[in-house]
């Protein structure tokens, strides 16, 4: 294995499908690591393309605009950092042999849409997962719940493509159907509005267990976990998390066989974000992600290998180290006003809590719901790496 020197005709270059904080901190790994880098997103001044060689925008959904690119750069390796991508694209790409697709093709086509995954973990690979139906119009979602062997109350609704939440509801009863039903066509990522209605899972808590999948140093791939991450969401989105997550031994070693099955199935090089909901030593799957996850920020204070670090290398062929080093916290920052250029008040304040760190990401747009930082913290234990990460979390004050 070896690596090349960036903007000479060794390079070794990688492109980023999607270059929010995510995708920053994947570009700023990878450039540690001497790796050309470019960055591409939807928008200009996206947090990836500021640390980048070179920045692109294009609609990413468009397959003939990300061909071109794709061959303008010629990447060695592609890497998506998000789930809207024409994927066709991506399948023909490493299929011709032209780029390595992290972590392939196939586990970035099925884990695009809901059902894919879902079906592939529930129905495949038979693991335990909430009870499910899909549904393409308010009467088929009418039906889902409330058949005699329909999901019943309480459920949630999902439009089959979004994330952070967006269109998501619980719905308690007949009377909320048809409202969710509005919310999730609404914000569904792509018009076409097919939902999947879920059991509503009453877990004592959830985990993303971070899972890598990298060389084993001879010519074959070995699988490992980092320490459970623990996590709170508010409307579906993530709002605070923590590492290590108490567990039973049992609960622990069941999310381990569940991730690993499923990360076998979708194979390639890569981190994967195995989120998992848990009560007692029970544990049902819920989804994955291909890449890193937003709830696993936590690492960059808790892991000397955080999961950028572990995926920048994983992706390279290079060995990794998933290994603790001190109990942490996240907690996000959302914008909470609305504006461009937007200035953080309270830093100096934010930054005195102690062992505390801030990410801010840089978004050249805020909306009162978007996430544009995230407060870091260790301590001798979750509970004040809690209180601490909230803390500091609530020091930094959005100003127009
Ligand atoms: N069947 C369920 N039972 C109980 N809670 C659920 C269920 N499905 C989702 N949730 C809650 O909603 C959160 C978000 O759901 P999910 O992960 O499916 O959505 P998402 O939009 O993909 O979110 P993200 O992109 O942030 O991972 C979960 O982390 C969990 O807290
Ligand atoms: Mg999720």
């Amino acid at each position: 294995m070896h690596i090349g020197t960036p903007l000479t005709p060794s390079a070794t270059r990688v492109m980023l499908l999607g270059s929010g904080e995510l995708g920053k901190e994947i570009v700023i790994a990878l450039q540690r690591l001497g790796v050309e880098v470019v960055a591409v997103d939807r928008y200009a001044n996206a947090p990836g393309h500021q640390v980048a060689h070179r920045a692109h925008v294009i609609a990413m959904t468009d397959a003939a605009a990300l061909k071109r690119l794709i061959e303008q750069e010629k990447p060695q390796i592609i890497v998506p950092e998000i789930e809207a991508i024409a994927t066709d694209v991506l399948a023909a790409v490493e299929r011709d042999g032209l780029a390595q697709v992290v972590p392939c093709a196939r586990a970035v086509q099925l884990t695009l849409n809901r059902e894919g995954i879902r079906r592939l973990a529930a129905e495949e690979l038979g693991l335990p997962t909430s009870p499910y139906r899909f549904a393409d119009s308010l009467v088929e979602l009418q039906q889902a719940i409330d058949t005699t062997k329909g999901i019943g109350y309480p459920c949630i609704v999902k439009p089959v493509m979004s994330s952070s939440g967006k269109g998501q509801s619980l719905v308690k009863s007949a009377a909320d159907v048809a409202s969710a039903w509005q919310y999730a066509e609404s914000a569904g990522r792509v018009r076409g509005s097919r939902v999947i209605v879920e059991g509503f899972i009453a877990f004592d808590y959830e985990i993303t267990l971070l899972t890598v999948r990298a060389s084993d140093g001879a010519g074959g791939i070995a699988t490992q976990f980092c320490a459970p991450v623990g996590h709170l969401q508010v409307n579906g989105d993530y709002v605070e998390s923590w590492q290590p997550q108490p567990m039973s031994e049992k609960a622990l070693k069941k999310a381990r066989d569940m991730a690993r099955k499923v990360t076998d199935s979708l194979g390639g090089r890569g981190i994967f974000g195995v989120e998992l909901f848990i009560k007692g030593d029970k544990v049902w799957f819920s989804e994955v992600s291909p890449r890193p996850h937003d709830t696993g920020m936590v690492t960059m204070c808790t892991q000397a290998q955080n999961e950028f670090d572990l995926h920048a290398r994983a992706i390279l062929g290079l060995p990794v180290d998933v290994g603790l080093r001190a109990p942490g916290a996240s907690a996000v920052i959302y914008g909470g006003i609305e504006g461009r250029g937007i200035r953080f008040d309270g830093i100096d304040d934010a930054l005195s809590v102690p062992e505390s760190d801030l990410r801010l990401f840089g978004k050249p747009e805020s909306y009162r719901k978007r996430r544009m930082g995230v407060a870091l913290a260790t301590g001798p234990d979750v509970e004040t790496a809690r209180s601490r990460a909230r803390d500091c979390a609530g020091r930094v004050k959005p100003r127009p």
